[in-house]
This record gives C-alpha cells, sequence and structure tokens, in this order.
C-alpha cells in the first residue's frame, strides 16, 4: 500500500462501497483484527456505536453465517446492512433498557465500540465526551465481556489515556493503544485494546 493512500478519502470510500461497507472505517478494524486477532468464527460479537453499520458488516463476514452480532447505536444502520445473525438494537448506549437487552443477548466474546460523540470543535469538550465513552464501553465489557474476551475501543486522543489504561488492565491480561494507519493523519482519535479478559 502506497505511503499516504489513506489520505485519499475518495480512494478508500469508494474502495469501502465497492466492497459492500457502508464506511470506510472498516479498514480500521480490519487493521486492528489482522494484528491481534479480535474476532473469530462462531463466537458472540458486541458493536457499540454501530452505525452505518461498516463494522457490524465486518464481523458478520468474519463469523461466516456462525454465531451472532449485537450492534447498537442511537442511529440506524445503513438499509441494506441485515443478517440472520444480527440484532440491532437502536438506543443511546447510556440508557438501561439499552444496556440490559444486550446483556440478555450475551455473554459476548468480542465487544468493538467505535461510539464517537457529535464533535463541538471545542477540543476539550471533545475529549472529555469521548472518555466518557470508553468509561462506559469499560463497564459494559466488565459485564458482559466472557472470560478470554477481547476489546476494542475508539477514544480521541488529549484525555488522560493512561488512567483509561489502567482501568483496563485490571480487567484485561493486556492492554494497549493502537493507531490503525487507517485514521488519517489529521485525526487525534486512536484506539485502546484490550486482550484476554481476567476470570
Ligand atoms: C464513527 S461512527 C461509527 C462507525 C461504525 N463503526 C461503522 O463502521 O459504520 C460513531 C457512532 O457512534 C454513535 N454514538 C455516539 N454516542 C452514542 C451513544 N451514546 N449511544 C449510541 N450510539 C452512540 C453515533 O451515533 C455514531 O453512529
Amino acid at each position: 500500500m502506497a505511503a499516504n493512500s489513506y489520505e485519499k478519502p475518495d480512494y478508500w470510500s469508494k474502495k469501502a462501497f465497492t466492497e459492500g461497507y457502508p464506511a470506510r472505517s472498516v479498514y480500521k478494524l480490519k487493521e486492528i483484527d489482522e494484528k491481534f486477532g479480535m474476532l473469530k468464527k462462531n463466537t458472540r460479537i458486541l458493536d457499540l456505536g454501530a452505525a452505518p453499520g461498516s463494522w457490524t458488516v465486518f464481523a458478520l463476514r468474519m463469523l461466516e453465517g456462525t454465531g451472532h452480532v449485537t450492534a447498537i447505536d442511537l442511529s440506524p444502520l445503513a438499509k441494506d446492512v441485515k443478517s440472520d445473525n444480527l440484532t440491532f438494537i437502536q438506543g443511546d448506549l447510556y440508557d438501561e433498557r439499552v444496556r440490559n437487552h444486550a446483556l440478555s443477548l450475551g455473554p459476548y466474546n468480542s465487544l468493538i465500540c467505535d461510539a464517537a460523540p457529535a464533535t463541538t470543535g471545542n477540543r476539550l469538550i471533545d475529549t472529555t465526551r469521548s472518555t466518557g465513552l470508553v468509561e462506559l464501553a469499560v463497564f459494559y465489557a466488565q459485564e458482559m465481556l466472557k472470560s478470554g474476551g477481547n476489546f476494542v475501543v475508539k477514544v480521541f486522543q488529549g484525555g488522560d489515556q493512561q488512567n483509561l489504561l489502567t482501568q483496563m488492565r485490571k480487567i484485561f491480561k493486556t492492554a494497549r493503544g493502537f493507531k490503525p494507519e487507517a485514521c488519517r493523519s489529521e485525526s487525534f482519535e486512536t484506539y485502546l485494546i484490550g486482550l484476554d479478559k481476567k476470570e
């Protein structure tokens, strides 16, 4: 892959469209999965902040008709993101009814979270909201992941990433940051990875 090729948004958006994904963000999950082996056949996967659904489609393809994906978002998935192996819950991750619905479909082997707050342009506000979503995703992981389970969550850089990793190390045998090449170079997002949930 040519250097900086991820910086040509039209190319990557067109590639995603051609390959049947509703968003280019799929290439970030693909890189994460290639490096850490997050997703496996015949497992249950929880996808938080899933719309329009490119991570959901990637997860369903990894399952090859086995297992199950539970996807949650405030907004609907793209209309062609459908599968007998998919349950979509439209709602707010902070809503207890949404959390209980997700809980009833678990426990899960993997939790993938690409949720991002609506941005204001104020870096402090945006980063603080992103950190809140990460803490919520860690709570979901604690409650709903099986032991041995894996976790990936998006975070806006600039907050207290070390504190988030410290929280994750209480739950996972390994926790670290990873910035996929597919994040646009100017983007201040990165990902935190938790591997092998403790008993
Ligand atoms: C970058 S998009 C996710 C893209 C998705 N992974 C894909 O590949 O298609 C971030 C999503 O997080 C969702 N989100 C943000 N806060 C949320 C909340 N409190 N509850 C549910 N979804 C939320 C937004 O609605 C948005 O669709």
